[in-house]
């Protein structure tokens, strides 16, 4: 890699720089992030990178989900659970309307840095750093709690590890062992007619799942149970570094053929506010060997896009790059198309994934942040059309969900409305979709496949 080291960001522009006075708590935080032991290995890496291959092809689908801000006080086993089932029962639904298998990575075990439209806000007519995330300053409105403290870079390791040991330990155990998926639990929440359809897709897994028994195909416990990958936007570039690592590429049969990884979760991805081409954050995720997203909005022009692309990915590895396009419902129409045909012109071949959640935020009167489910569900349904289109492979969806029955996004079966958005609105960040939310559209994503399979049927049937 020319020219690159894990520290070469420091010499670009940097956006969404974190400053701290207190610089030698700074030095010994990172000092000692450096000698903590990774939290995910290579092997893992590669075999999500091997997954993400797939989808690129055509052949899996990716479900990415999780908090907007993840906060350290989620790091408890009923958060942790509601969370894992609620990607694990979307996964179920998608695999049997996409018919293909489903890779799942949970914005989880170390989502909390956020990008800030400004970094200073007025609260009660006090003047103080916006919230920026727990790994950089607390949510309480005073100036003291907003300075940003070094420790905290710390505390954010010992939180990832954590939650992703309550997450491994639950997967091992059994929590998405496909025998039981009804015991994975749907919340007393749902109506009964999603609960009908669950139902329904939870037999035939079992029934297939029996089948395997019989004809003596289930001996490997690759069937029976999951996996789940941890991913977070890679946005405090101290913080990576300091869990980047030098370790050889376990895919490889020669010693000496060693990368860097970043250690800090299975997949990283650069924001929309920090992707500039000679910037730090490009700068330093060119370098790490891990499978990455690039979020990518209106602004970006098809040109730059495939600079981008040449300069995270100079060797087109496929499905290296996860493009994760959130225009907005009445945007994406006039954007993608250049994007796919850019894309397709250079001969990159990336996973290109769905975010119908960035794009679509929006203040009611009162000036709560919500998204319409009508809005999330358009723009996910002009990206499959728009990549069906175009000869493209839409290969999976971004969503911000929470396992909790939260009130923050309006829509869907349910029919929250804005009056309803006080009641359970707890998301320090962005609105996200609670778990009837999540399902329903899972089961609707699921419904366009399915209907594009039988048009096909029956175009095969029609000649
Ligand atoms: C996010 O994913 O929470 C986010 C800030 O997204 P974007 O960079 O696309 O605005
Ligand atoms: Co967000």
């Amino acid at each position: 890699m020319d020219n690159w080291t894990p520290g070469s960001w420091k010499s670009k522009p940097i956006k969404q720089d974190v400053v701290y006075s207190d610089s030698d708590g700074v030095q010994s935080a990172l000092d000692k992030l450096q000698k903590l032991p990774p939290l995910v290995t290579t092997q893992e890496i590669h075999n999500l990178k091997k997954h993400l291959k797939n989808v690129a092809l055509g052949k899996a689908f990716v479900l990415q989900g999780g908090d907007c801000a993840e906060l350290f006080d989620y790091c408890n086993q009923d958060m942790i659970e509601a969370k894992v089932k609620l990607l694990l029962q979307m996964s179920l639904i998608l695999i049997w309307g996409a018919n293909k298998p489903v890779v799942r990575i949970g914005r989880i075990a170390g989502q909390f840095a956020k990008p800030r439209s400004s970094p200073m806000e007025t609260i009660n007519g006090i003047e103080m750093p916006s919230f920026r995330g727990d790994n950089i300053n607390g949510f309480a409105a005073t100036p003291e709690a907003r300075t940003p403290d070094p420790s905290r870079l710390v505390s954010a390791y010992f939180h990832s590890s954590a939650t992703l040991n309550y997450l491994r330990a639950s997967l091992s155990s059994g929590i998405a062992d496909l025998h039981s998926p009804l015991d994975w639990g749907l919340g007393h929440v749902i109506t009964p007619s999603i609960k009908e359809k669950y139902e329904r897709i939870v037999t035939r897994v079992k029934d297939a799942l029996r089948f395997m028994h019989t004809v003596g195909i289930d001996t490997d416990r690759g069937v029976e149970t999951v996996e789940v990958f941890t991913s977070h936007e890679g946005l405090l570039l101290e913080y990576e570094q300091s869990l980047t690592r030098l370790q050889r590429n376990p895919s490889s049969s020669s010693p000496s053929d060693s990368s860097h990884y970043a250690t800090s979760a299975h997949f990283i991805w650069i924001g929309d506010r920090t992707r500039q081409l000679d910037g730090a954050h490009v700068e330093f995720f060119r370098g790490i060997a891990n499978p990455i997203g690039l979020k990518i909005g209106p602004s970006i022009s098809p040109e730059d896009l495939v600079k981008l692309l040449d300069t995270v990915n100079p060797t087109r590895e496929i499905g290296k790059v996860t493009l994760i396009s959130r225009y907005g419902a009445s945007k994406i129409s006039s954007h993608l198309p250049a994007h796919i045909a850019a894309v397709q012109a250079s001969g990159h071949i990336p996973v290109w994934q769905c975010d119908p959640m960035h794009g679509n935020t929006q203040s009611t009167p009162l000036g709560i942040k919500t998204r319409h489910f009508s809005d999330i569900l358009s723009e996910l349904r002009q990206a499959l059309e728009i990549h069906r289109a175009a000869g493209s492979f839409l290969g999976g969806m971004h969503l911000e969900l929470t396992g909790e029955a939260v009130t923050e996004c309006v829509g869907g079966a349910g029919g929250l409305t804005e009056e309803g958005l006080g009641e359970r609105y707890t998301t320090f960040c962005d609105p996200r979709l609670n778990e009837k939310q999540a399902l329903e559209l899972a089961f609707l994503v699921a419904g366009f496949y399915r209907e594009w399979d039988e048009e096909k049927e029956e175009g095969v049937n029609s000649i």
